[in-house]
């Protein structure tokens, strides 16, 4: 059994034979992605990743995550964008709600850092290491991110402080290019074990690359489980699968349907807390890929029934150009029913016996019909268990789906030029070296 993709709802929005229409356009979407004839063909290295990773190299990272997971009670993972989201998206799915305040001695506590410059949020960081045996994983692609190797900085002087230089060797990893940057040159200088983020591989499509794996691995995770959904959904959205059958193919489409029509704003909605993060990764994934030459849809997330109650409101009621893709998780992997009061002063007796994802489960078709009346399309993926090998199974689909969207679009989505323009500013403002004609150009803007 597979995640299963349900687009009637969001076909029924559109003219008769839109989706089907599709077929030869994905098609060559693609066949452009598998014959690297596609903008931004230099960036591919994604698309057969999960068949192309070995038990061996599986094996390697588990070994360093074993070693990182003796020494360390907690372990830091500075990355940001591409080098953050994935490993995050997957922990928080994956793990208890409450994992920061159990007293867990089986798996360290992960944290994440790198990713803003906020100094309550780094004195604080800091300050709880102060007690800690902690551990850093340094992720950067390009290895001069300001945000993570600002971050890692401060990490790495502090784990030497407190384990000594050598013993903190141990349990500083570096992810990184293989031959540029600086991530690159501190690994090799001072002798960290570090893992390669292929050159075809774009930091949004890195996850199950060691920029995802790694953490994962980490926090206790089965990577090999994560990858095997991932390969069996590429074996789903290959190229040979009839178009009809496909789930990507079909999602790419009615959604390249929908932002046709219309309708420019996708919300993510997910019914568990635990797959916010999974929508933040999906944000990324798509708004980097999709967003450029003026164009793409915008990409929104809501944890619901959270947002019923904050923007339900906006959905059901406000402007017509929105549509959701609702991930729905068929079976809790916990228990929890719903007890008889003797006084049922709530008036809550009506629900006894039942479990509480049957409560969720009927807000969430309750909503569906409510925001589908609403005029509001509605694509449904369900997903049997939000286990590691599904959740491997949703990224692939996203990640081709993407692939394919961004084809449909005509824009390359394996780029990101926009991301520049404030890095440009903020070097300029902060006098970087080799920024002064910048810098001269700026203050005089001020
Ligand atoms: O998708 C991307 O390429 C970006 O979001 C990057 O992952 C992000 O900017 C971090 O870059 P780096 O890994 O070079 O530090």
């Amino acid at each position: 059994k597979n995640i299963n993709l349900d687009i009637t709802k969001a076909a029924q929005f559109l003219k008769a034979g839109t989706v089907e229409a599709y077929e030869s356009r994905v098609k060559a979407a693609q066949e452009a992605l598998e014959n690297g004839t596609c903008p931004g063909n230099d960036f591919l290295g994604w698309l057969h990743l999960p068949s192309s990773i070995t038990p061996a190299f599986l094996d390697e990272i588990q070994a360093t995550a074993d070693i990182l997971r003796a020494k360390c009670e907690v372990i830091v993972v500075a990355g940001i964008g591409g080098s953050y989201l994935g490993a995050r998206a997957v922990i928080e799915a994956l793990g208890n709600s409450f994992a920061w305040l159990l007293q867990d001695k089986k798996n360290p506590t992960i944290l994440f850092a790198g990713n803003n410059i906020g100094e309550d949020y780094l004195f604080e960081l800091t300050d709880y290491l102060k007690d800690k045996k902690f551990g850093v994983i340094n992720i950067s692609k390009s290895g001069t991110t300001t945000e993570t190797a600002l971050t890692f900085r401060l990490l790495k002087k502090q784990c030497e402080a407190q384990r000594g230089k050598e013993d903190a060797r141990d349990v500083i990893v570096e992810v990184t290019d293989a031959k540029k940057g600086a991530a690159r040159i501190c690994a090799d200088k001072e002798g960290y074990k570090s893992f390669i983020i292929p050159d075809n591989v774009g930091g949004r499509f890195s996850v199950l690359t060691p920029v995802g794996l790694l953490p994962i691995a980490c926090a206790g995770f089965d990577v090999k489980e994560l990858v095997g959904g991932a390969q069996e959904m590429e074996r789903a959205c290959g190229m040979n699968v009839p178009f009809a059958e496909n789930p990507a193919a079909q999602y790419a489409a009615v959604r390249n349907g929908l932002y046709n029509a219309g309708k420019k704003i996708e919300i993510v909605v997910n019914y568990q807390p635990k797959l916010h993060f999974f929508a933040e990764w999906w944000k990324q994934l798509y708004g980097e890929s999709e967003g450029k030459d003026h164009k793409g849809i915008f990409p929104a997330a809501c944890d619901f029934t959270t947002d019923l109650h904050s923007m339900g409101q906006w959905i059901q009621e406000g402007e017509r150009s929105i549509f959701e893709t609702v991930i729905s998780v068929e079976e809790p992997e916990r228990k929890l029913l719903f007890p008889h009061d003797e006084e049922n002063l709530d008036g809550l007796n009506f629900l006894e016996g039942k479990r509480v994802d049957d409560v969720n489960k009927m807000a969430e078709l309750g909503t569906r019909l409510a925001h589908v009346d609403g005029g509001v399309p509605n694509i449904r993926i369900s997903v049997p268990r939000l286990n590691a090998y599904y959740i491997g199974q949703l990224i692939y689909f996203f990640e081709i789906a993407c692939g394919i969207s961004g084809n449909l679009l005509q824009v390359n989505p394996f780029n990101q030029p926009g991301v520049e323009a404030y890095k440009k500013n903020m070097f300029a403002l902060l006098n970087k070296p080799g920024y002064e004609a910048e810098s001269k150009a700026i203050r005089e803007r001020l």
